[in-house]
């Protein structure tokens, strides 16, 4: 009610400001998907280099680059420095080209919210705030050294952070409440603790000291069985105890430094989550920095969106729609599955920029119902129709309606392969398919010749019993009848042509005993492409050598494409 005076008093209309909400959150089956304008959608994306929307020029040439490789969304950093640079003085130029030049070249904007912390450091906050360090606390490490981080146990850098964001999103109101342009915010970048696992000020060890809050062990307790392992284990540690301070419940250890850090940073966030509801409803998530390379809590930013903190996260920021991984190292499809949770969408706001990126996003989008991908310094890549990343787009924009219809359902699976990890077997229905790398066909000389196997991958999707959609890049699938693959005893390698490659080698399937039962066989594979409205247009039919005389259906390495499959029965 205070709130809605406030708002009468600087002469805004409450009401718009409310309904501003032309992005939201859905369900369907056991996906959480995105909705635009109404319309389910995916996030084909790449986040701009830090300092590349501090300059209006840059903003004027790097837009139109975005468009023509094919991104329906950028995420862009708004800077809390520039956005407030004298205190209580706000400048939005910048998010206002963000905002113009995104409508002129057809892109949603997600902005990031570099407030009080970037990468655990508050770099972006304005040097009033900084050189005040009465004012605005710094967090310390255990030697007491002030570091360049805020600490999160200050009302008033919360104050400071919360009223900028909150004059920013009025603005964002104000000028997006029609268009809806914007449609997801992040709030902060990589929030997290270095140097150290947990803040030492003389606050931060008040609160150590105090009981953990009751609402965190009765999450424990209510969701013990979904509880992410490592919070299931620390927890069971000393006996899931209820109540006591952090060390009493959790152990005396780096982890339950991280732990309380979470806590806290989660519960700030919170209240920063709750400001953009009651101004600009859109969807809004956090980032995190990933603990990898086997690094301990301080070594990588301690205490972030983390998948083994994701419980804390949960209970402390229910306000905040998802956690998101920030993907710079090994080990990709672990993360992601670590991310995609029955309570977490899986969205990748970060993700280095390389080649494989097309190929990944077909990965998650097919694998778990992404909502979407976006790599990182997206203006350094190029907009050359050939590279991968471009034609992964152009296919997967083509894709959202028939993608979306079917997320959440159980009828879709993402591949990715590479030269160790290169075969998948799928079950549907009474059918085994089999799934490779192009590469182990070794009739591309690339496969043999000691070159490195680039990482392809695609999406299988099930539209009916015996029809299916196969699309990506670089992958071979078949299709036999469950009951035949567990008859089959010996495999043949055939050459291009179907004929056998050397009469010594392993064979093709070889039967021993009677043969019982169907087979299916492939009736049709034709190249296509998806209609907005979710029709398929009939691009080439692919027979003959393109499907190994009907023996399967392939994509070559490098090749982009749709395929629609219809299979038969036959005895
Ligand atoms: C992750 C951060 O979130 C980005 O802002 C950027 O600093 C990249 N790391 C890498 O440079």
């Amino acid at each position: 009610m205070k709130r809605f005076f406030i708002l009468l008093s600087l002469g805004l209309s409450v009401f718009p400001l409310l309904l501003a909400q032309k992005s939201t959150l859905t369900r369907q089956g056991t996906a959480t998907q995105l909705q635009v304008d109404g319309q389910p959608f995916l996030i084909l994306g790449g986040e701009l280099g830090n300092s590349s929307a501090t300059c209006a020029a840059d903003i004027e040439r790097i837009f139109p680059k975005l468009k023509r490789m094919g991104l329906n969304t950028v995420l862009t950093p708004a800077y809390w420095d520039l956005t407030e640079p004298i205190e209580g003085v706000y400048d939005f130029t910048l998010t206002d080209q963000v905002i113009e030049q995104a409508r002129r070249n057809n892109l949603r904007v997600i902005f990031l919210w570099f407030g009080a912390w970037k990468n655990s450091m508050s770099c972006y906050a304005p040097q009033w705030f900084k050189e005040d360090y009465h004012k605005y606390p710094r967090a310390h490490t255990a030697q007491g050294k002030p570091l360049e981080i805020a600490s999160v146990f200050s009302e008033t850098v919360f104050q400071a952070d919360n009223r900028a964001f909150t004059r920013w999103l009025e603005h964002i109101a104000e000028i997006d409440k029609e268009t809806g342009t914007v449609i997801m915010i992040q709030i902060e970048n990589e929030i997290g603790m270095l140097e150290s696992a947990r803040d030492y000020s003389a606050a931060a060890n008040k609160a150590f000291q105090s009981s953990v809050p009751k609402a965190l062990t009765t999450y424990l307790q209510k969701n013990y069985r979904q509880l992410h392992p490592q919070m299931r284990e620390k927890w069971n540690s000393l006996k899931q105890r209820k109540e006591g301070t952090w060390q009493e419940i959790f152990g005396n250890d780096i982890f339950t430094d991280e732990i309380f850090m979470a806590w806290h940073y989660a519960s700030y966030v919170e209240r920063m989550a709750q400001t953009a509801r009651s101004i600009y409803n859109v969807p809004l998530y956090v980032n995190a920095a990933m603990n990898s390379r086997r690094r301990k809590p301080g070594e990588y930013p301690s205490a972030g969106p983390l998948a083994h903190l994701i419980d804390v996260w949960h209970c402390a920021a229910p306000s905040i729609d998802l956690l998101a991984p920030d993907l710079y190292d090994d080990g990709f499809k672990n993360w992601v599955a670590q991310y995609h949770r029955h309570n977490n969408p899986l969205f990748i706001p970060e993700i280095r920029l390389a080649d494989n990126n097309g190929v990944r996003a077909f990965y998650i989008f097919g694998e778990h119902d992404a909502m979407g991908i976006s790599p990182f310094s997206i203006e350094d890549g190029s907009d050359a129709p050939t590279t991968p990343l471009v034609q992964s787009y152009r296919k997967l924009h083509e894709l959202i309606p028939l993608l979306t219809r079917h997320q959440g359902k159980g009828n879709m699976h993402g591949l990715l392969f590479d030269q160790q990890d290169k075969e998948r077997i799928l079950f549907f229905d009474d059918l085994t398919l089999t799934c490779r790398h192009n590469f182990t066909l070794p009739w591309d000389s690339r496969a043999t010749d000691g070159s490195t196997w680039p990482e392809v991958g695609g999406i299988i999707l099930r539209l009916a019993k015996n029809e299916y959609i196969v699309a990506g890049n670089g992958i071979v699938v078949e299709f036999a009848k469950t009951s035949e693959k567990q008859q089959e005893t010996k495999r043949q390698t055939l050459g291009e042509d179907g004929f056998l490659q050397q009469s010594s080698e392993k064979t093709i399937t070889q039967q021993t005993t009677h043969f019982k039962g169907t087979r299916c066989g492939i009736s049709s594979v034709d190249e296509i492409a998806v209609q907005p409205n979710g029709e398929f247009q009939h691009i080439r039919r692919l027979n003959g050598d393109q499907s190994h005389q009907g023996r399967h259906v392939r994509i070559s390495v490098g090749d982009w494409k749709v395929l629609h499959v219809k299979l038969y029965e036959y005895k």
